[in-house]
């Protein structure tokens, strides 16, 4: 009697009793597409599903139909001669087992899988409690592969692939109803989501992060035990591993029931060492055992402070670089080179699981060489900033009053001469623009007055040294310096160039060569210059009254000089 796979409505005995005539002789065997069109056939999801979804399953791909599983001696539905239908929970990891656990039939498919699953499996929490206890709530193998679309864990796609396993552990794990009457917290997923782990893998995406299985083994879950929990984190923190056994605490946590490194780190909720006050959890760990100001119970003390204080010194360090950076100056090599500085935060932080002081210190030296260095160079950029800003921006005026206080008085000077001044006037220009007419100071102007009277003799380049020569001493007769006086300027000019401008020194000079009534006369000279163009704006007034300050000349005196120039 042939047998009709097509449509047939499901009932209990049905798949049974559609045997019973296979048996008694005819040949016909199912194949897969009988399984899967008469199931698709039929109105309970239950029974639809697997065949929905087998077509993506890592077995299907590899050939399999759904007898590899299902059939049990030989591709006969009949449970009598093996055909498992939905298998026992019990039953199933021996179900996936009669393959994965066979080493030579799974080589001729795949010779990189491993084929510990079953063994693994039976040693976890997971395992023994299904063997033991018949517990119907722990995972079983189809709870992690779901059993009709098992995917390889390297498909994104899959309930093990790296990130989706917190998912796949926490539909459990994180579910109080599941997890209801035992004595497990369900609070593993959020912690985790919420460390530098979790974060790591969830926003950076990086599947270096450990995920639950890291720690826990694929198939072996259980809770690290005490001594383990130092080999699971140092799988990957190798170098922490490696101090915290040379501190010799390895044993006395463990006697002491210490989970390592959890004691300081927890092991879900993990943070960044940034954010965790790890320094006071690991003091209180320190008094667990030691005495306060006992010498290791102290050491953990030192040990912070060094390091807080590289931290200290990095952030000083940065703000003067970025505050040098944020005003124009080039800094970034500076800024790139102290990055580095990262490096040996990290090697003092790892040192610290030595519970030592000098390997710290050592490792946090390289450190302060580097930070040291970073803010020498921002403190240079900083005080190179003050001096242009002296110079070229606050006094802008001052450029005006000392180039046309030279182009009045050396008028006869040669035309080289003359063009440089002219020069240095369509700068002042500019920066009077871009400064806003900033009111400068009475002292600040005078100082920067000084800067730019001298800087006015090298800003051109091609000002011959003979040329300079020659200003100078245009300079010397008209403000009766005398020979020393005139090279102490030279100097100055020299000194300027080379380092930290001599203010002080600067201004010292400027006043003792103006005498009263050329400040006066230069008062009415400049009037007569801002108001050339037959107008006299805020700014030209505003600045008019700063250079009257500077030049210790009376308001009264500026106004009248106003008036003479106004009339004519
Ligand atoms: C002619 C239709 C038909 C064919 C062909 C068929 N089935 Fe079914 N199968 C059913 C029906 C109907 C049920 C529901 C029986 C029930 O409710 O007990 C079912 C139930 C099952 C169950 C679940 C039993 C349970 O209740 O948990 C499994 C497993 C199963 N079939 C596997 C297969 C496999 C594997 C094949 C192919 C080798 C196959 N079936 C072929 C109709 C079919
Ligand atoms: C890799 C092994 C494997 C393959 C291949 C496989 N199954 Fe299953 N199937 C299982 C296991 C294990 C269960 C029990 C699932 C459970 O307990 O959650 C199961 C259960 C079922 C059930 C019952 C579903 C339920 O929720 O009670 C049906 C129906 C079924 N299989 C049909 C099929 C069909 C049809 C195919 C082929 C298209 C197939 N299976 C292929 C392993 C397999
Ligand atoms: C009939 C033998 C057989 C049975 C039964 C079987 N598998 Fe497989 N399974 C294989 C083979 C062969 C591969 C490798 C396929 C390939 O790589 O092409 C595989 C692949 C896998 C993979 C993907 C591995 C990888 O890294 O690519 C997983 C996961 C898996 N099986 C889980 C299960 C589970 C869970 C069960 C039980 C529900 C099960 N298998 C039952 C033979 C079987
Ligand atoms: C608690 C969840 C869980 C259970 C239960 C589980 N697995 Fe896995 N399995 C995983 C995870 C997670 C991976 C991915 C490992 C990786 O990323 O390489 C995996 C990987 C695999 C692989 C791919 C090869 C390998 O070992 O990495 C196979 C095959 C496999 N499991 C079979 C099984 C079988 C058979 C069972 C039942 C005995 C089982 N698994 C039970 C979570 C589980
Ligand atoms: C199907 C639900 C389920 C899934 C999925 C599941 N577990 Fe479990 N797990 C349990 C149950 C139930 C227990 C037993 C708790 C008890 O009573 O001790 C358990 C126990 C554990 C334990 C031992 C806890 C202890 O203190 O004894 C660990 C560790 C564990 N699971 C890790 C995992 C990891 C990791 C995953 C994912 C890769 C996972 N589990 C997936 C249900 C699940
Ligand atoms: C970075 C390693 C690590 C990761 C990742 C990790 N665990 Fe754990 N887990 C541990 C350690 C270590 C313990 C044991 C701590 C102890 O003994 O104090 C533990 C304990 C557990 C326990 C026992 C009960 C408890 O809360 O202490 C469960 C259940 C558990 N983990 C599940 C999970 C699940 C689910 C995930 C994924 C969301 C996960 N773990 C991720 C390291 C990890
Ligand atoms: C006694 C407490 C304590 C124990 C035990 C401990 N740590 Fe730490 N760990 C710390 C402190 C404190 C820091 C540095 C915190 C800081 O810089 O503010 C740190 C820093 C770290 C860092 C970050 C280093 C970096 O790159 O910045 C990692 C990773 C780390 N520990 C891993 C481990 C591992 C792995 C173990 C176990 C082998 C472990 N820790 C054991 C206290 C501890
Ligand atoms: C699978 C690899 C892996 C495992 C296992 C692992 N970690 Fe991590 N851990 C990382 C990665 C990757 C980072 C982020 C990069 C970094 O800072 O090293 C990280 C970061 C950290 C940080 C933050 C470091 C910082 O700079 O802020 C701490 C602390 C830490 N892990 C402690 C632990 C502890 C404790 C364990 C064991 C319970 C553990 N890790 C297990 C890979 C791992
Ligand atoms: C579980 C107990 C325990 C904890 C916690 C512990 N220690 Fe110890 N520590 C000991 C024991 C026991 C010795 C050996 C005492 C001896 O030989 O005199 C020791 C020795 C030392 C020594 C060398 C002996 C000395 O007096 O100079 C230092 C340093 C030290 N511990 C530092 C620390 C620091 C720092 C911490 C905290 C991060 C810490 N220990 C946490 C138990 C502990």
């Amino acid at each position: 009697m042939i047998l009709r796979w097509g449509k047939v409505a499901g009932t209990a005995f049905l798949v049974p009793l559609l045997l019973l005539p296979t048996r008694a002789g005819a040949q016909t065997l199912p194949t897969v597409e009988d399984c899967v069109s008469c199931h698709l056939e039929l109105d309970d999801d239950r029974l639809v599903d697997p065949v929905r979804t087998y077509g993506e399953d890592v077995h299907a791909a590899a050939g399999f139909g759904c007898l590899a599983c299902h059939g049990g001696g030989g591709e006969h539905l009949d449970p009598a001669a093996g055909f498992l239908s939905a298998p026992l929970r019990s039953r199933i990891p021996e179900m996936c087992g009669r393959c994965h656990s066979d080493g030579a039939f799974m080589r001729q498919f795949n010779p990189q899988l491993r084929v510990d699953q079953v063994p693994e499996y039976w040693t976890s929490v997971h395992g023994q409690r299904l063997r033991d206890l018949d517990d119907p709530d722990v995972a079983t193998c189809v709870d992690c592969h779901p059993a009709h679309r098992i995917l390889p864990p390297s498909n994104p796609a899959s309930t093990v692939y790296a990130a989706n396993v917190p998912e796949t552990c926490g539909r459990c794990h994180a579910d109080p109803d599941h997890m209801a009457g035992r004595d497990v917290a369900t609070d593993q997923v959020d912690k985790y989501y919420g460390s530098v782990h979790g974060k790591l893998l969830t926003e950076d995406e990086d599947l270096s992060a450990p995920v639950c299985n890291d720690c826990h083994g694929n198939h072996g879950a259980a809770p690290p035990g005490l001594t383990s929990v130092r080999n699971v984190c140092g799988q990957c923190h190798s170098v922490m591993g490696d101090y915290f056994d040379q501190s010799g605490h390895v044993e006395i946590f463990r006697e002491n029931g210490l989970p390592g490194c959890a004691t300081c780190h927890d092991h879900h909720a993990i943070q960044p060492v940034d954010e965790a006050s790890l320094g006071d959890r690991s003091v209180e760990v320190c008094m667990r055992c030691h005495e306060e100001g006992d010498s290791a119970g102290s050491a953990f003390d030192t040990m912070a402070g060094v390091l807080d204080s590289l931290e200290w010194e990095v952030s000083e360090a940065e703000g003067i670089l970025l505050d040098a950076e944020d005003r124009g100056m080039e800094v970034s090599q500076a800024l790139f080179e102290l990055e580095d500085v990262t490096n040996a935060q990290t090697h003092a932080r790892s040192a610290i699981h030595t519970f030592k002081v000098d390997p710290v210190r050592t490792e946090a030296q390289a450190g302060f060489v580097i930070t040291d260095r970073a803010r020498d160079r921002g403190v240079a950029a900083l005080a190179e900033y003050d001096f242009r800003r002296m110079g070229l921006g606050l006094a802008a005026g001052i450029i005006l009053l000392l180039v046309m206080t030279l182009l009045f008085k050396i008028r006869e000077a040669d035309a080289r001469i003359a063009e440089l001044l002219a020069m240095i006037g369509g700068f002042f220009d500019t920066t009077m623009g871009a400064s806003g007419g900033m009111p400068p100071t009475h002292e600040a102007m005078r100082l920067a007055a000084c800067g730019i009277l001298l800087e006015a003799t090298y800003v051109d380049d091609s000002f011959s040294d003979e040329e300079r020569g020659h200003l100078i001493e245009l300079i010397r007769t008209r403000y009766g310096l005398v020979r020393s006086e005139a090279d102490e300027l030279i100097a100055l000019v020299q000194a300027q160039r080379s380092g930290p401008v001599e203010l002080g020194r600067l201004a010292d000079l400027v006043s003792r060569h103006y005498s009263e009534s050329e400040r006066r006369a230069l008062v009415k000279e400049l009037w007569g210059l801002v108001y050339s163009d037959g107008v006299l704006t805020e700014r030209e007034v505003s600045f008019m009254s700063q250079v009257a300050k500077l030049l210790h000349v009376g308001t009264e005196e500026v106004a009248a000089t106003r008036r003479e120039v106004e009339a004519g």
